[in-house]
């Protein structure tokens, strides 16, 4: 949500910052702008759109444009329209000051007042401006720009990454974190600042992360960081392992196609090194130490968000079957809010592939706070969900681009099975029904794989269905959460009405919709219900609905039964889930390049939330 990225040093920053700010669009696309500041003056450049709209408008303009210190913005709208004037940076009063800005100053109205009756005057609808011009009235004050910073900053209630240039410090950044991410990268000679790696990892793989309520100042040579209080704090140099190419397309027309595609290796990674084939057994490093509290927990709490979450509900599954743990799933916008009745001796599992998500994080400190014991399911290595938490798993899928998520939910699900084999190991399952799950958890990269080859179906279905005003998605079991995410990404990414339902439950309400325009996509492998999910088809077909099914490769009673088959591999049930879904990934993907709609970047949406 929002992506910031700074550079201070010797080059001319403009197109680092402008490379940066493609690789951050993704976070945020609404909007963008740069701040430079060059022989005593701030220039700031900001238009509505994507970043293409911002260097088109800065290669009409005559003579290149040059500085060492400057700043850039992509923008997901929260305070005001997505329009040039709303757009980053933000001047304060004295148009010295630059700011931009991810997350929400709450209180801004109570400040906007204040400052308004000392003279000021605004001119967007944004947070943010307010946060410019309370940093711009203390530096009037005291006169150094990072104390100005940090009292302002002891003023606003809310959530932030910032950056602040001033034009009368041309050998400085101040940056500052609360609840929204914020990496320092550190060069020879020159600084950089970003709100997450991808940003900056061209340039250099030395960074530091700030923690909440930290300020930094960056220099040319250096920088030095310290608390909203201004007492010091000591960080550490980390190193970062990032392939450049897992942020590039790499000849896929879209990274959602890509990623998608690099399923049958994302699976794979997330269980390379952790699942022991001939044990029987799983070892997991980052939960050795939280052991014996996940062997005597009560219960198992699943918190996440949108994908995240429907992985959580195949978790439950996948929990109680397997390790045999009484296993909830909630929101975690929810949770955080309803005073959840929690125990020291349940354990918390947050799901989240960017470790960032506003509502998990805070799901997640409510949790720990009432004695739980937090663990994270992370992709992204040092997030803050990551450093937060109690312990956790990493499910390695690499960098994520296209919004609507594929390849961590399957790694998720992945890692969640690996740590239900692992307890289910140490609570009394055989060494030899421990191998039998393993060898099919092993054999699922393969299978998704086959799967992903045969594609010409699914294209056939997005061509017959592509004007379609409506879709429902019906699953049972396991395969429910697969219909809810199928609908999920249909939605999200080509803009059609989807909804998600448990089979049977389509009887109570959703039946009412169907007729001979209303496609529904049925999963159907053949497990222990298969029976009773051809009978909710059945009524479908009665009623002239048209039935696309995802069933398994040996089910030849469904061709007579459905308009359309997509065939997926068998597996067993609980981990089925991590096949299914692909064909309902490639299916929104197919339908959303027939409809013409921006497949990476789908209106209204961004990547990593990290706003309530
Ligand atoms: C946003 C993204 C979704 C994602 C959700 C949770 O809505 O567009 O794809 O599932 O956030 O994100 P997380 O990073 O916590 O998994």
């Amino acid at each position: 949500m929002c992506g910031i990225v700074a550079y201070i040093g010797e080059k001319n920053c403009v197109p680092i910052l402008l490379e940066g700010l493609q690789r951050l669009e993704y976070r945020g696309y609404d909007s963008a702008g740069l701040a430079l500041v060059k022989d005593g003056e701030l220039g700031v450049y900001k238009k509505a759109g994507k970043v293409a709209e911002l260097v088109r408008s800065l290669d009409s303009m005559n003579g290149t444009l040059e500085s060492t210190l400057g700043m850039g913005h992509t923008r997901w709208a929260t305070h005001g329209e997505p329009n040039d004037v709303n757009a980053h940076p933000h001047w304060d009063n004295s148009k010295e000051i630059a700011v931009i800005h991810n997350g929400i100053i709450e209180n801004y109205q109570a400040i906007k007042t204040k400052l308004l009756q000392d003279g000021h005057t605004f001119s967007t609808a944004t947070d943010t401006e307010v946060l410019a011009h309370l940093i711009g009235a203390m530096y009037e004050k005291v006169g150094d720009l990072c104390s100005a910073v940090r009292l302002a900053l002891s003023e606003v209630d809310g959530t932030y990454g910032i950056v602040v240039l001033s034009k009368r410090h041309p050998d400085r950044i101040i940056a500052a974190r609360k609840g929204s991410p914020i990496i320092l990268g550190v060069g020879e000679g020159e600084n950089f600042v970003a709100s997450d790696a991808a940003a900056i990892v061209d340039h250099t793989r030395q960074v530091v992360y700030l923690e909440d309520g930290e300020v930094a100042e960056l220099t040319r040579e250096g920088f030095r960081t310290m608390t909203i209080d201004d007492v010091r704090t000591e960080k550490v140099i980390e190193e970062i392992t990032f392939d450049i190419s897992q942020i590039e397309r790499g000849g896929y027309e879209h990274f959602m196609l890509k990623e998608i595609n690099e399923q049958p290796e994302t699976i794979r990674d997330a269980m390379r090194g952790r699942l022991l084939v001939d044990e029987g057994d799983v070892m997991l490093g980052g939960l050795q130490h939280v052991m014996g509290r996940l062997l005597s927990a009560r219960r198992i709490i699943i918190s996440a968000c949108g994908t995240s979450w429907h992985a959580g509900l195949v978790g439950e599954y996948i929990f109680e079957q397997i390790a045999k743990i009484p296993t909830e799933v909630e929101y975690a916008s929810e949770f955080r809010y309803r005073n959840p009745l929690v125990n020291i001796d349940d354990v918390l599992f947050v799901i989240s592939q960017s470790g960032e998500t506003a509502d998990t994080l805070a799901a997640m400190r409510e949790a720990k706070r009432k004695g739980a014991t937090a663990l994270g399911i992370v992709n992204v290595v040092g997030s803050t969900i990551a450093r937060e938490s109690d312990g956790g798993v990493y499910v390695h899928a690499g960098p994520e681009i296209g919004v609507a998520s594929t390849k961590a939910f399957t790694s998720q699900l992945t890692v969640i099975s690996l740590i239900a084999l692992m307890l289910a190991r140490q609570r009394g399952m055989t060494k030899e029904d421990g191998v039998a799950l393993a060898r099919e958890l092993e054999s699922l990269p393969e299978k998704a794989r086959q799967l992903l080859k045969n594609t010409e179906m699914i294209k056939a279905i997005a061509e017959e269905f592509k004007n379609a005003k409506n879709f429902l998605y019906l699953g049972r079991g396991a395969n429910f959460p697969v219909a809810l995410e199928g609908a999920l990404k249909l939605k999200e990414i080509s803009y059609i009405h989807a909804e998600g339902y448990p089979a049977a439950e389509m009887k109570h309400g959703p039946i009412a919709l169907i007729d001979e325009n209303m496609p529904v996509v049925f999963v159907v492998p053949k497990d222990a219900i298969y029976e009773k999910v051809i009978s909710n088809l059945e009524e479908v077909r009665a009623r002239r609905g048209r039935i696309i099914a995802v069933a398994n490769e040996d089910d030849h009673e469904i061709e007579g039964l459905a308009e359309f088959v997509i065939r997926v591999p068998r597996t067993y049930g609980f981990f089925g889930p991590i096949l299914n879904v692909i064909p309902l990934q490639l299916l929104s993907y197919y339908m959303a390049v027939a409809r013409g709609t921006d497949v990476d970047q789908p209106r209204n949406l961004a990547k990593s939330v990290t706003v309530e």
